[in-house]
């Protein structure tokens, strides 16, 4: 984690109230890994203190770059999407914990739900370069909020959910993941609670659905703790939770979420969760 200044490069809305800006940030761009997010400082002068957390949306190690998909919600992002290229913010990072794929997964299920998707989209980028195969599903509530297919890697297998029926699948994205849970190895979500919660609960019926027999356990074996690489690693089903913060280095508590073993910082021990470490209940 560094405090490093980042360059604008290029800014472009690619969907109402939502902008992809590009950033020359090298040593991030180097570190980073799926999963994780910068803190990018405020201007002061405009009364704004508190830096504001985004998720890491790209990251291009050898040109030393990175996107940042940004959704305007409030003050910062409306000051942020109006930067020019050429222009410079401060961002703290790379922050927080990322996804943690198995070696041996060779098909990977991403679940998206409208900007949610900055949440899971350089996962996509890695993903196909280690030659895995990934299926996005993507949730928005109409056609004019998907996500372009045109900004995700031509490998990529992409469905649409919009709950209008106005493109694709007429409901919730939820409904496209039976057709995956099998095939899946690994999913890797993010988007709103309420999406994330679904999948949970869809989650931890699968193993039942599926038939899956639950061995008993090698002889000197040990369970990897919950919130464990390697715990998160078995997980089947990964989310990245995205909440308000503060410090984003685990001192201020700002962020806190329920976990079935207590609190847990969204900043340090996340962004990136199994979804059963999650209190579902408590946290929705
Ligand atoms: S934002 Fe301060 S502890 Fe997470």
């Amino acid at each position: 984690m560094r405090l490093l200044t980042a360059r604008l490069l290029d800014s472009r809305e690619i969907l109402p109230g939502q902008w992809l800006m590009r950033w020359e940030a090298p040593w991030l761009a180097s570190t980073a890994l799926p999963g994780q997010f910068v803190h990018v400082r405020m201007p002061e002068w405009a009364g704004m203190l508190l830096r504001r957390p985004y998720r890491l949306n790209t990251f291009d190690r050898i040109a030393g770059e990175l996107t940042l998909h940004v959704r305007v919600a409030g003050r910062g992002s409306a000051w942020l999407t109006q930067l020019r290229p050429g222009e410079s913010v401060e961002m703290l990072g790379p922050l927080g914990r990322g996804f943690e794929v198995d070696p041996r997964s060779r098909h990977l299920l991403l679940i998206a739900g409208g900007a949610g998707i900055s949440g899971v989209r350089a996962l996509a980028d890695t993903a196909v370069a280690e030659g895995r195969q990934v299926t996005i599903l993507f949730g928005a509530a109409r056609a004019s909020e998907v996500y372009p297919a045109s900004l995700l890697p031509d490998e990529v297998e992409y469905l649409v959910a919009t709950q209008d029926g106005s493109l694709g699948h007429h409901g919730d994205v939820t409904e496209l993941v039976g057709t995956y849970e099998a095939w899946a190895d690994q999913a890797f979500a993010a988007g709103p609670p309420g999406l994330l919660a679904a999948l949970a609960r869809i989650a931890a019926g699968r193993d039942a659905r599926l038939g899956v027999a639950r061995l008993g356990r090698k002889r000197g074996a040990n369970p990897d703790p919950l919130g464990s690489p390697g715990a998160r690693r078995k997980s089947w089903l990964q989310v990245a939770l995205q909440q308000t913060m503060g410090c984003a280095v685990g001192a201020c508590l700002g962020c806190v979420v329920t976990g079935v073993q207590g609190p847990q910082r969204v900043c340090r021990e996340g962004p990136v969760f199994a979804a059963a470490e999650i209190d579902w209940e408590a946290a929705g």
